[in-house]
């Protein structure tokens, strides 16, 4: 008589840690039932690639089997290089022959070969009637997805959506915060080795790059012109050590290539058809609560910096969050969060 409740898990693959977030489907909309981070995974990912395959499989079977979840029903994404996210402009045409024609247009806008590609799109104004039309061009490396599948499978999982980092952090802001329709705002999400640059308005992404660079760089630079071992620094970035007056200046010109980078999507943005600034910036992942990191971008850009709560909306029992500061963890969930979201019928 009472139906059992559907749960899905987003599974974040990053090159850290494996996040995994589980989200029940309610009458009353999506639950956080469920969540848990895996052991460090020590360069097993790079670049989005999973170079050991055998640790990473190792990390996910463990994280699946002590975290005890309900569902094996997993949403996954890829990130990185081998992933490109394009706005481009052709001729209007009915969805059924865009999709045709959209091989043709990658050809000219992916630099690797569209036999190796997964591809999809969105046309941005459905129903415009100007003879061009504005398509949102997602492309992916074929033997990336596949093998990201593969081992999930391998793990005992059922890949349902294979996802890119980016539109699931903007899921995830979506569903916790009222952005107002013109509002371009710049998403943000600094891990370890990648940042996810999405740019939006009204829901729809206009810029969207990942760009290499991380908590890693900081921990490096922390290194280098601190001489902290690596363990310390990581320390430092993580919170965990105090972070000195003299860091300050290490960190922020570590992070100066990010200020650099949404400065760039700002510009990309005026260059085109649109002509508004970014007004707000959402920074989320590991480091998004690296001592220093949100007050930096807030005097660089000039616009008020929030951290992202991804739960901040989504109704969850304390207890889940365990011994854990809930608050530290939660901008880490974010992308995990958003997948899980996707088949919820949110988006
Ligand atoms: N409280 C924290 N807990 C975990 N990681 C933290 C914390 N504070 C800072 N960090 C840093 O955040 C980074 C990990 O962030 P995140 O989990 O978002 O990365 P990832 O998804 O595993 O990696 P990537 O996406 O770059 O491949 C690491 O550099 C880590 O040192
Ligand atoms: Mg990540």
């Amino acid at each position: 008589m009472f139906k059992k409740q559907q749960s899905v898990v987003g599974v974040d693959l990053g090159s850290h840690t494996i996040k995994a977030v589980e989200l029940q489907a309610t009458p009353n909309g999506p639950r956080l039932i469920n969540f848990g981070v895996s052991e460090p995974l020590s360069e097993a990912i790079v670049d989005g690639e999973i170079i050991d395959r055998e640790l990473v499989l190792e990390a996910l079977r463990k994280l699946f089997e002590s975290r005890h979840f309900r569902s094996k029903k997993v949403v996954s994404a890829v990130s990185g290089r081998a992933v490109i996210v394009k706005k481009i402009t052709m001729d209007r045409l009915p969805q059924e022959e865009a999709r045709q024609a959209i091989v043709w247009e990658a050809e000219q806008h992916v630099p690797y070969d569209v036999n190796d590609v997964v591809l999809d799109f969105e046309i941005m104004d459905p129903d415009g009637d100007g003879k061009q039309m504005d398509v949102l061009l997602v492309a992916a490396k074929k033997d990336l997805v596949l093998s990201h599948a593969d081992l999930l499978r391998e793990a005992g999982l059922t890949p349902v959506i294979i996802d890119i980092d980016s539109f699931a952090i903007q899921n995830a802001v979506e569903a916790n915060y009222t952005l107002d329709e013109k509002e371009m705002v710049a998403l943000v999400n600094v891990g370890a080795e990648l940042t996810n640059i999405n740019v939006i308005q009204n829901g729809k992404p206009i810029f969207t790059k990942d760009l290499q660079l991380g908590g890693n760089n900081v921990e490096e630079a922390l290194q280098r012109k601190q001489n902290l071992t690596q363990s310390e620094a990581q320390a430092v970035v993580q919170g965990r050590a105090p972070a000195k007056a003299e860091y300050a200046e290490t960190i922020r010109a570590a992070f100066e290539p990010l200020a650099t980078g949404i400065e760039r999507a700002g510009s990309f943005i005026k260059s085109g058809s649109e002509s508004e600034k970014i007004s707000r910036i959402f920074l989320s992942g590991g480091c998004a609560r690296v001592d220093g990191l949100r007050t930096f971008l807030e005097e660089r850009h000039q616009v008020p910096v929030e951290v992202v709560n991804p739960t901040a909306r989504i109704p969850y029992d304390p207890a889940i969050f365990g011994s854990q500061d809930m608050e530290t963890v939660a901008p880490s969930l974010t992308v995990g969060l958003g997948l899980a979201l996707r088949s919820m019928g949110d988006k």
